[in-house]
Formats: C-alpha cells, structure tokens, sequence
C-alpha cells in the first residue's frame, strides 16, 4: 500500500477547502481526485464541484510542471455511481443565450486544459457515469471501467430537450466514430461497459470495483493514452458520408419524434451534418446551436418532467423498514399473469394463483418474451423462472408480503375472494386489489380489517407503463398506502397515490377526451384530421385509431354507459356489420398490417389542425383540473405527472395543468366549461386508457 502525501504539503490553490472532490498525491507521485458531493448520495456535476475540479486541474498543472505530479486519476467516492450527469436544477436560473453560453464556457475551457495536461489523466469509473459526466471523462486520456452491470454509461440530454453540451458531440464522435457517438447521443439509451468499450467509449475493463485503483495506477505509471476512432469509425464523419448519414438519421429520428415538437435531435444532427469533420469549428458550434435550445420551452417542460418523476418516487417513504420480496397474485389472466412476470423480473419470487391450471400455465408462458428481453444470460432466465411459481391452491398466500387480487371485475366475486384470504395472510402483508373501475371501500366491505385493503392499478401493457396508481379510499391505513408505494418503486415503476374516485386519476381525465373526439365523428367531423390534430398537439395516437385499437365494441358499451352515443349511432352500425376496428381488421378506419388505411391526400393545413388539437385536449385539462380541486391527487405536479406518465400526454408541454397555465391566450379554445362538461364520463373505460398510454411518447 502507498503512503500519502497530504497534498496540502505539495499544492496550493484552496485545495484544502474542497467540499465536494477529495484530493491527494501518493508517494508515487499519482494525483488522485476523489468526487464526493458532500451531503448527496450521488454525484451531479454542479457549479461548485466544477470549480473545484478547476482548482484540482490547476494544482495538477503546477505539480507536474514541476514533476511532482506524474498523473491524474479521476475517481468516484459513492459505492455505486460514478457521475449521474449535470446538476439539472442548476439549469433553472439561466433565461437567456447569453447566461447559457457565459455558465459552460468555463466548463469547456477546464476540460480542455484537463485534456491538454502533460501528464496522464485516467477516469477510473464504476457505477452510472451519464451526460455531463460521460463528458468529463472523454476529456480524460484513458477511461477503464468495472464490468459491473451497475456501470453503464450514456448521453440522455436529448430527453430532457438538449444535447451535451461540454464538448461532448466533438468528443464522443472523435472517439467513436460518428456511428457510435451520434447513436448515443440522438437515443438516449444507458450503455453497458462491454458495449461501451467495444463502441470505443471505455479503453480497459476490470472485473470488480477493487481493482479499479490499481489498474488506474498502472495506467498512470504506463502513460496509457486512448487512441480516437480511426479507419471505418472516422470515415463517417467525412464529407460526403457525412451528409449520407445524417439523412439517414434524420429519417431514423423522424420515426420516433417530431422536429416541431423536439427540436434538439435534429439540431444535433445539423450539427454534425455541417461542422463533424472539423473538431475545433465544432466545439464552437456546439455551444451556439446548444444555448437556444437549453433556454426553450421544450427542454424546460421536458426538465420539469424528469423533476416530476423524482416526485412520483418520493411518493414511497424512504425509511419504512419494510422490503416486500415475495408476491402472491390471484388472477393469471391479461393483467395478473402480467404483474406476476413483472414482479419476478424485478427480483422478487412470485406465486401465482387462478380457477385454472392452464391459465396459469399459459400466464407463465407468456412471461418468456419478458425474460428474453430482461435477461441476456441463459443463466439468468432460468432463474427468473424458477421465481415464478404455479400455485392452483393458494400455498403462497401465507408467505407473502404483497398479495395482489387480478380477477373478474365483479364486486360479488371480489368480496368473496378477500374474505376468504383474509385470515390466510401475513399480518404484516400488503392486501391488493387491481380493480380499474371498482371502488376499494367497496370491495373492503367484506374484510374483517377493511382498513388494510388498497388499490394497485397497473395500466396494460404492465412493462410498458411507468405508472401505477396507489388507490387510497378513506379509511386505508396510511401505511398500507405507503407500503404500496414502496413495492411500486420497488419494481421500477413510478408509483402515484389517489383518492378512490371513479377513474381514479389517469381513467378520470382520459375518459372525456376519447367521448369528445367520439362525439365529433358522429357530427361528421372528418376522423383524419381529428387524429392528426391530437398528433400535432403531441398525443402519442389519435383519438379515433385508439378506438379502432381498443375494439369498437369495448368503446360502444363505455359509450352507452356514458350515454354519449345513440344506438343508431356510426360506431354502433360498424359494429352490427362485425367491424370491431383493429381486431377484425375494418373500424372507422381499414387496417392493413396493423396500420390503419388513411385515404386523405391532400394535407390538412397546420393551423386548423394546432387549433382542433387544442380543443381535443379542453375536456381532459378540465377534467385535471377538476381532479385537482377535488384532491384526487393532492397537487398540480402530481396531476401533471400521473396524467404525462399514465395517458402519455404531450411530455414537451409539461403536463396539462402546467400546459394549461402557460399557454398563450390565442391558445384558449372557445370550448366553453359547460360544454366540457358535457363531455364528463364515467369510470369503466380501462381498455381505452390502456391503449392509449401504451405508445406514450418516449424517445427509446
Ligand atoms: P382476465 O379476464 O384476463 O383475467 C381474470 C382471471 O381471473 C381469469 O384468468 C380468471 O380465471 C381468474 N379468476 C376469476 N375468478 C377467480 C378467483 N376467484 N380466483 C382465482 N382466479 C380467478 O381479466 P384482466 O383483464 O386481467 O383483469 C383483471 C383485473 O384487472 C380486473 O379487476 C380489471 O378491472 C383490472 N384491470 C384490467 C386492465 C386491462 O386492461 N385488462 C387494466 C387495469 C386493470
């Protein structure tokens, strides 16, 4: 073991006043620098850690000039994160080009003089190391990392409506290729470190946390020093590949996003297109073309969703003391068998109980597509399965710490399910139900304990969805609810906790969207235009399609009950002739290879079509609103987020009560309350609230 030098005998420079990196250079001379935000269980890169590393960087430059450094190792002091990005909430205070271009240049200068430094700087890296991190330490010589399946690296600025912006594109794409680095960045996606190195974005791997440091050492003392992409990799970045690929990646990204809606992929891609092949014009570029889309409405909306997010999580109580592991679910039908493999794939041990044997069987089955995609080893595939048990008789239902009811949305048949289970659980076990249109106080009523009973409302498809509504009638036990949402997050979903209303939140507010749209097609408005209106607005899917999608006999009896569409109605008609929309293949719309036939040549003109968009979404805002004022959820951000992360709402716009105060006045349909009120329904629409939030607005 090296002996340490206290680098306060070597360096100058207010080292010693560090609060967030730790410094010190060992007797071999290696500087090591330590990133340790003081109070934070991870490490953003905020102003003040950047200004320390200035100091570091500076006292590195001093040291080894006068060989009393001989290296630099850049390492992370949390257990299992490296860096998580940039300090987005850091990001708020800047309003104009101007604050945005004057807050990175001193970022981008230190990293040049970081990577301009004599001596050998080495990022020793174990743990999430994202965005502004991943910058970071592609302005190091050399990056060795863990092959740790917690190390991953990657670039998600796009989703927050930016791209990097510490000379990040110049760097990734040198040290890549534009292939590898352009990917990265217009998707998104968390990279694994075998991946990660194969792509060029990681030069050494070690196998376990603790050999990072003498690796690093090695590396130091070795003068290892990374070489850019070369042959194939770097041709892409030539003129005219170049041009080639960036129309192919404008045509790639064209597929998943909207240029109006989010701008910042295709001015990375203008970016490359036009400055990739001369890294020094690009730098500067980057930081022009960054700026305005930092300070945009797009990138602060999309910020304030990932903010939301956070408070779904801080919906589950950190410190409740209570860690479910096993799951016991009652109903291998679509959803239960569903939330069985979700469960396991999460890691927890799953019974799984139905009437039928074979439904439980064909219930496991199903789950192996999961697995595949979760599971890369064939190892790890067949455990999840050895999790995920068969259980005809119940035996589980003693062991468990959740049990999730997912039968026949029947009240009768509900009550006699927990009446009889009540006594065969553990005291301490959360007692569920899946119910989408029942109410938890009512199917409580047959408990010896009703207090104990509450809702867990997964939305199909149950691994697409990120949210689950924690239902909370009123006499819930708070720490049911909590223990609930603590399973929630626990799976890896964003878990929102509501009253038990009807519709709860998310089926409440979606419910007079699909009836208004409805509603309009039987006034003759042309189907088309009102799906395309709802896209350019920003849904996910047009109001019409989602009906074919769902089934048109499923929209007619929520429309019945609804009262909103007569028997002579269009849909009714469609429906007599077996037109059942999707399914059968002819609704409103034909479908042919699972895309409904469009017959409208000539374009809609984009004014009609943002105007009709905004009067589609008056009956949802309103009904967010009125959720609000009712407390089904207790705040605006939490309306907002269950209404983003359940429907899919328009993410760019931030949320529907968030989008409803900052719109312009020429923004306001005439839409009067009255009318919207009209449009109110009622609860039992699940299958269309499904579907709609199946293909909710990601960029992965
Ligand atoms: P499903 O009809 O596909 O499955 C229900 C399963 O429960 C069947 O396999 C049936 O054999 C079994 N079952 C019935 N009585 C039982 C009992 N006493 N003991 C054990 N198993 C029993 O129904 P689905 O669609 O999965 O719905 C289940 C629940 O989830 C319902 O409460 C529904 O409202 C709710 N839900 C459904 C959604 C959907 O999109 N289908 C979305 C969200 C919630």
């Amino acid at each position: 073991m090296v002996s340490e030098l206290n680098a306060n005998d070597t360096l100058k420079g207010g080292i010693e006043a560090m609060k967030d990196w730790r410094f010190h250079v060992d007797i071999e001379k290696i500087a090591w620098a330590i990133f340790d935000r003081e109070g934070e269980s991870a490490n953003a890169l905020g102003r003040q850690p950047l200004e320390e590393l200035g100091k570091i960087i500076e006292a590195v430059e001093e040291g080894a000039s006068r060989k009393d450094i001989r290296g630099l190792v850049i390492m992370s002091g949390k257990p299992n994160s490296f860096i998580v990005g940039a300090d987005i909430s850091e990001f708020e205070n800047m309003e104009t080009e101007a604050q945005v271009i004057q807050s990175i240049k001193p970022v981008n200068d230190m990293f040049d003089r970081m990577e301009a430094l004599k001596v050998p700087v080495v990022a020793a890296i174990h743990g999430v190391c994202v965005g502004g991190g991943l910058e970071l330490v592609l302005a190091c010589h050399y990056r060795i990392a863990t092959r740790d399946s917690k190390t991953r690296i990657g670039f998600p600025e796009v989703k927050l409506g930016i791209f990097p912006g510490f000379n990040g594109t110049v760097r990734s794409i040198r040290q890549t290729g534009a292939l590898n680095g352009m990917k990265a960045m217009l998707t998104g996606g968390m990279i694994r470190a075998g991946a990660a190195r194969a792509q060029g974005f990681l030069d050494q791997l070690v196998d376990t946390p603790d050999r990072l440091h003498w690796a690093a050492r090695k590396a130091v003392l070795k003068k290892r020093n990374s070489k850019p992409a070369r042959g194939f990799k770097s041709l892409m970045s030539k003129w005219p590949a170049r041009s080639v690929l960036a129309a192919q990646m404008r045509d790639q990204t064209k597929k998943k996003a909207r240029p109006d809606h989010y701008p910042a992929p295709y001015k990375l891609i203008e970016l490359f297109e036009k400055f990739g092949g001369d890294y020094s014009t690009m730098k500067v570029e980057e930081t022009k073309a960054f700026a305005p889309l930092m300070i945009s409405e797009t990138s602060k909306n999309l910020r304030r969703v990932f903010f939301l997010s956070e408070a779904l999580k801080k919906q589950a109580p950190k410190k409740l003391g209570w860690k479910p592991v096993r799951a016991h679910i009652i109903g291998a039908g679509t959803m239960g068998a569903d939330i069985a493999g979700w469960c396991v794939a999460s890691g927890m041990e799953v019974t799984l109980q139905d009437l039928s044997h074979e439904q439980i069987e064909n219930g496991i089955k199903a789950q192996e597509k999961l697995f595949k995609r979760k599971f890369k080893t064939k190892a790890l595939r067949e455990a999840a399965k050895t999790r995920l048990i068969a259980d005809p008789t119940g035996k589980g239902l003693k062991h468990a710490d959740i049990v999730i009811e997912a039968i026949v949305e029947r009240l009768d048949i509900k009550q006699a399910l927990f009446k009889d289970i009540e006594g065969k659980i553990k005291k301490t076990a959360v007692l569920a139900s899946n119910t989408s249109s029942l109410q938890i106080q009512d199917i409580a009523k047959s408990l010896k304990d009703p207090d104990r009973l509450v809702g867990i409302h997964f939305f199909n498809p149950v691994a697409q969805m990120p949210l689950v509504e924690v239902v909370k009638a009123e006499n819930t036990r708070a720490e049911e609810a909590d223990k609930a949402a603590v399973f929630v997050t626990k799976i890896g979903k964003f878990p929102l906790i509501t009253k038990s209303v009807p519709g709860f939140l998310v089926n409440r507010v979606l419910t007079p969207y699909m009836m208004g749209a409805l509603g309009r097609v039987e006034a003759g408005e042309n189907m088309e235009k009102i799906d395309e209106a709802a896209r350019v607005f920003g849904m996910p899917m047009g109001p019409i399609e989602l009906a074919d999608t769902v089934g048109l006999d499923v929209c007619a009896h929520v429309g019945q009950i609804l009262g909103h569409i007569g028997g002579a109605s269009r849909m009714e008609l469609l429906i007599k002739s077996g037109h059942l929309g999707k399914k059968t293949g002819q609704g409103f719309y034909e479908w042919k290879k699972g895309r409904p036939v469009k017959t409208t040549e000539k374009p809609f003109a984009k004014p009609d079509l943002e105007k009709l968009g905004r009067e589609l979404v008056e009956p949802l805002i309103i009904e967010a609103e009125r959720s609000l004022e009712e407390r089904v959820v207790p705040t605006k951000d939490l309306v907002d987020a269950g209404v983003i992360f359940g429907t899919g709402f328009a993410p760019f716009r931030g949320g529907p009560l968030h989008y409803k105060e900052h719109r312009p006045p020429e923004a306001i349909p005439a839409t009067d309350k009255k009318s919207a009120e009209a449009e109110r329904a009622s609860d039992e629409i699940e299958s269309v609230t499904d579907e709609v939030t199946k293909s909710s607005t990601t960029f992965e």
